[in-house]
């Protein structure tokens, strides 16, 4: 199968990808002072003289709000990189596993999104990581692309840590309640890489899938699960999202259904509850 190469790999899916493949000595961790996915000649030396088989991409500009002002760097990284990724592997024959964002909808349906909904992205982020998923598809080369929603971990800054920290610290807090969608736990969307890998499951089913846990909630849903797993006692009040003003319009609805990802790879995806729980047991309760 040759290397795996797993770029950004400081970011939280990188890292729970580190935890999940402790055990394996085939991955190659990059993040971008090792290999930064901008340089298409770096890209192509790299798969070669480290035989990569195949491109688990995690690298990507996630700040939703400042990409608004520096949409010339949110594109670079997340739509001309993603086509350097997707050239160099079509060149040699190597897999892209790539990560996607609820972020390509609307958020207008009111029941989950399903992979061949009409993209409609709100702002730059999610227009920057739609022409990403547009390079790979006309990059002819082999893929996966994972469309996942709501990503925390135990790695870097998120919104469970952050409602884990403000619950502990505050005596009330607002969140916003007419915002919908489902958490991941990047560990369990880690794990679910990993397993399709090892199962050799991505060659032949090239395709778009979504991932998330399983459920539906509310950001307010998640703060108020978040402070009872911790135990805490901070008065959550709901709140409308313009109370919150924000150059980016977010989704108002962005739940994904996992029917083709569970269906293709035999996958079983833990709520979202559950999974918080085992999340904040590994944090130290
Ligand atoms: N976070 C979410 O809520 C969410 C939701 C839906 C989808 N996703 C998608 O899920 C994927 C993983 O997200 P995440 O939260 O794990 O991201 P993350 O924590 O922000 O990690 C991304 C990593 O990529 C690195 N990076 C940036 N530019 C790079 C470059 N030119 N070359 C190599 N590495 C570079 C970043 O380094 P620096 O930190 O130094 O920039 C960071 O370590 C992304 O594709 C994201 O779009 C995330």
């Amino acid at each position: 199968m040759g290397n795996i190469l797993v770029t950004g790999a400081n970011g939280q899916l990188g890292s729970e990808i580190r935890v999940a493949t402790s055990d394996k000595d085939n991955y190659i961790f990059t993040d971008v002072e090792e290999l930064d996915i901008t340089n298409l000649e770096k890209v192509r030396n790299f798969v070669v003289q480290n035989r990569v088989g195949a491109i688990v991409n995690c690298a990507a500009y996630t700040n939703v709000d400042k990409a608004e002002e520096d949409a010339i760097t949110a594109d670079l990284i997340n739509h001309q990189a993603v086509r350097n990724l997707a050239v160099v592997c079509k060149e040699f024959g190597a897999t892209l596993i790539h990560i996607s964002t609820d972020y390509v909808f609307d958020g207008t349906k009111n029941t989950p999104y399903v992979e061949e909904d009409v993209t409609s992205p709100q702002g730059v982020y999610g227009k920057s990581k739609l022409e990403g998923e547009r390079a790979i598809l006309n990059s002819g080369c082999e893929y996966l692309i994972v469309r996942t929603s709501w990503l925390y971990s135990s790695f870097g800054t998120n919104f469970a840590k952050t409602m884990r920290r403000l619950t502990a610290e505050k005596d009330t807090l607002n969140v916003v309640f007419d915002q919908v969608g489902t958490p991941t736990y990047a560990a369990d969307l880690a794990n679910i890489l990993v397993s399709i890998i090892e199962k050799n499951q991505y060659k032949g089913n090239a395709g778009i899938y979504h991932f998330s846990n399983e459920g539906v909630c509310s950001w307010y849903d998640f703060a108020i699960e978040i402070r009872n797993l911790s135990g805490n006692a901070c008065d959550i009040k709901p709140c409308h999202s313009n109370e919150f003003p924000s150059k980016v319009k977010r989704p108002n609805y962005s739940v994904l259904d996992k029917t083709k990802i569970k269906k293709t790879f035999g996958v079983e995806i833990s709520h979202w509850k559950e999974a918080l729980e085992r999340s904040l047991y590994l944090y130290g309760k």
